[in-house]
């Protein structure tokens, strides 16, 4: 049985991807998508897909905005419980997200997150182009509509990293 561990974890990463996305390089917004979420959360950084985190993690995520990943990212009650449903609705059961330091989930530091990267070079996550794992658009141009395909890599040296 030493062998089943890599094995059980490669099925639930890819259980994860396919609840994710039907296809791997596309990640759009889901149809319902209030408004208020591009406006609200797509200003500082990517309105994330929703289905990046558990519920039981955006529900963490839309209770403490006013402390949110060091900076307030406070909204009108209306507007924080639309968009909080919304996310729920749509976050995915099999992802665990560790926590920072704050306790908050941070989605790029899931399994599904780091499996999908595993060709990025480590010291490209602080290149000054790119800041931040949480900067998708750096890398991905095309990200606010939905797609991640290699072709749309806004990085030369990141070409040829897809599997
Ligand atoms: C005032 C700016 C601002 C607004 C508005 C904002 N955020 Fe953020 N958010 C940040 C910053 C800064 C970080 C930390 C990014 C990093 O680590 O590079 C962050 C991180 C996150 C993360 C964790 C990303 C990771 O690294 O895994 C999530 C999830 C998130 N935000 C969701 C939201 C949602 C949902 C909204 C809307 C309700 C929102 N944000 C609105 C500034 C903002
Ligand atoms: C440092 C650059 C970089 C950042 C930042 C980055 N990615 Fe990626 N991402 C890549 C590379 C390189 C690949 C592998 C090549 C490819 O498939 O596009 C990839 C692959 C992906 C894939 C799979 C695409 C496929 O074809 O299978 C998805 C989905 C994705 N990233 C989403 C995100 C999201 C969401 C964020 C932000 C939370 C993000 N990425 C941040 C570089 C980055």
């Amino acid at each position: 049985m030493k062998h089943a561990k890599p094995l059980q974890t490669l099925a639930c990463l890819t259980m994860a991807g396919a609840m994710i996305n039907a296809r791997a390089d596309r990640l759009p917004l889901p149809g319902d998508t209030p408004p208020s979420y591009r406006a609200e959360c797509g200003g500082c950084h990517l309105a994330f897909p929703p289905a990046l985190l558990a519920a039981a993690d955006w529900r963490r995520v839309m209770d403490r905005l006013g402390r949110h990943y060091g900076t307030d990212a406070s909204l009108d009650d209306p507007t924080r419980q639309t968009l909080r449903t919304f996310l729920e609705r749509h976050g995915n059961p099999r992802l665990r997200a560790p926590a920072d330091k704050s306790g908050l989930p941070k989605l790029t530091a899931t399994a599904w997150f780091r499996h999908e990267h595993g060709e990025v070079p480590a010291r490209l996550w602080h290149d000054a182009r790119v800041k931040s794992p949480a900067n998708c658009i750096a890398c991905h141009r095309n990200a606010e509509a939905g797609n991640y395909s290699e072709q749309d890599l806004a990085l030369p040296e990141l070409r040829g990293k897809g599997d």
